[in-house]
């Protein structure tokens, strides 16, 4: 049998769902209004389990649950002290960068306690009414600032509708659907493969799909900005994708355009872009991601070597951009 025949017989057995790690960059945790200070909440992302806190400073932390004195679970028991978490089991305390503050029964601190975190933290800040988590594997600082979205911190804007979901898949695999511009004619049923054009800058990528109507920025795996504009009016969807585990991915999106005032011509127009990219827009079967790209992404595998045509895009340069999110795995045959 040839080798080729060979592969195709092993298909199934041989691809994998998800082949991918957690990727580096900026992550959603929580919308900072559900997370007052003094509060403690364990989340489940980056394939772990993290336990999040704000200090009474306003500071959010984002610490690894298991304590280093003797290992106790922080979020189970522990409790803001001041500034800083302390655990439950011998109440040794800890600040949001994960060095330990206290020890109320030790004479002298150990050592190390004054040089460097004990604990391991994740770097955090706080933009557009939301926590984000810088995700390293090895635990390198943050390599970019998230950038400003005017829409989101400036005033002038609607109140952000939020939207969020969950799909069994890598989030490289959610995100490519914004070079594939072919499927939003197959499967959004869209009147035509809408032309798109895409370029790749260090860690952003912009996309163009139908000559301005579509403007998408990415800043790294974990942000997209997409702004839909339609007769000199634009309603901006900010898609903030997180890694649950390698192979779920959590889907969070906020809506938002200018306040026009109620009744005008613009706000309709705006209204009917969000409806139509959240898939709600009356009379349409286009867009509306929440249905149909959830049973494609549910299901499939992920083909290293996809068998493409002419027509398929950018693909191939995306996971090539891609790649800089797995440190390490340059070489990799799976991806
Ligand atoms: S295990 Fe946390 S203080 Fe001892
Ligand atoms: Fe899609």
């Amino acid at each position: 049998m040839s080798a080729v025949k060979l592969d195709l017989l092993l298909e199934t057995q041989r691809l994998e769902r998800c082949p991918f790690p957690i990727p580096v960059g900026w992550f959603f945790a929580a919308y900072s209004d559900s997370l007052s200070p003094g509060e403690v909440r364990n989340i489940n992302f980056l394939n772990q389990e993290w336990v999040l806190f704000r200090g009474e400073n306003g500071k959010a932390g984002i610490t690894d649950p298991y304590c280093p004195h003797l290992g106790a679970h922080l979020g189970h028991g522990g409790k803001v002290v001041g500034d800083n978490i302390r655990c439950t089991f011998h109440h040794w305390e800890y600040d949001t960068e994960g060095f330990c503050k206290a020890i109320p029964y030790a004479k002298v601190m150990p050592p190390i306690c004054k040089k460097q975190p004990v604990l391991r933290t994740l770097p955090v800040v706080e933009r557009y009414g939301m926590i984000w988590a810088w995700y390293h594997p090895k635990a390198e600082d943050p390599q970019w600032e998230l950038p400003a979205i005017p829409e989101m911190e400036e005033p002038g804007h609607v109140k952000p509708r939020r939207w969020t979901g969950s799909v069994n898949t890598a989030i490289q695999e959610v995100a490519e659907n914004g070079v594939d511009n072919v499927h939003l004619k197959y499967l959004h049923g869209a009147p035509i493969v809408p032309p798109t054009e895409a370029w790749f800058d260090g860690h952003t990528m912009r996309i163009d799909i139908g000559h301005g109507y579509i403007i998408g920025d990415m800043y790294g795996p974990g942000l997209n900005v997409m702004r839909f504009t339609k007769d000199g009016v634009t309603a901006t969807m900010v898609s903030y994708s997180v890694p649950i585990t390698r192979e779920k991915t959590q889907m969070n999106m906020s809506f938002t355009y200018k306040d026009y005032p109620q009744g005008t011509k613009e706000r309709a127009i705006a209204e009917h872009l969000v409806a139509h990219s959240i898939g709600e827009a009356e009379g349409e079967s286009s867009a509306g991601f929440e249905s149909v790209d959830m049973i494609v992404w549910n299901n499939k595998k992920y083909r290293a070597k996809p068998l493409l045509c002419d027509g398929d895009g950018q693909i191939v340069k995306y996971r090539q951009w891609f790649k800089q999110f797995y440190p390490g795995l340059e070489t990799s045959e799976k991806i």
